[in-house]
């Protein structure tokens, strides 16, 4: 049992301009994590720590992973705005202590997702874009979606970011699309 409170008192203290969206992603993976009967405390504490290396600007972000050999793959390092996953993982781990697998894996894949996404990790993957501050076509689709199924839901979230970064002519990471096949896969 981790402790909450001190999250929270942390996340307050660093004045973290993302905090109102993490509240929002924390109350989202809660209500999915009811759903799909999934462990409130660690669903809390993944949710409350994802955006946690949000903060810090790309030049941050390459010297903590370079000073403490952060494992990130060449797609990550290519695209910055993923690096904030692999070094919140780490920061939650040395600043809050956080041993449990799970929790990091789901701060670690929050943005990129992998295949065989733990029930975790899906919750944190689906609530970061379903919390009520995103206003994009097609997010209410999602969030109906998101009470029925959380596998499919995966799926229209990789949806979502694929077309999205291809309207921006955006890089995309391979692990979306890997996600993306595996679910279709186990659809037929
Ligand atoms: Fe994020
Ligand atoms: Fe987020």
């Amino acid at each position: 049992m981790y402790n909450i409170k001190f999250i929270k008192k942390k996340l307050k203290e660093e004045n973290n301009f993302r905090l109102k969206h993490t509240l929002s992603v924390k109350d989202a993976a809660l209500e999915l994590a009811k759903i799909y009967n999934e462990d409130k405390n660690k669903t809390e504490i993944a949710a409350l720590l994802h955006d946690f290396a949000k903060p810090y600007n790309k030049k941050e972000l390459y010297e903590i992973i370079n000073k403490n050999k952060i494992s990130v793959d060449r797609w990550e390092r290519a695209i910055p705005v993923l690096l904030h996953a692999p070094v919140g993982a780490f920061l939650a781990k040395k600043l809050f202590d956080i041993k449990d697998k799970n929790i990091l894996n789901a701060i670690r894949y929050h943005t990129i997702g992998r295949p065989q996404m733990s029930t975790l990790e899906k919750i944190i993957f689906v609530a970061d874009i379903i919390e009520p501050g995103r206003d994009f076509p097609g997010v209410e689709l999602i969030r109906k979606n998101s009470k029925k199924d959380l596998d499919t839901s995966v799926k229209l979230v990789c949806d979502f970011t694929i077309k999205y970064n291809i309207d921006k002519n955006r890089m995309i990471h391979p692990n979306t699309l890997l996600i993306r096949n595996e679910i279709l896969e186990g659809e037929w």
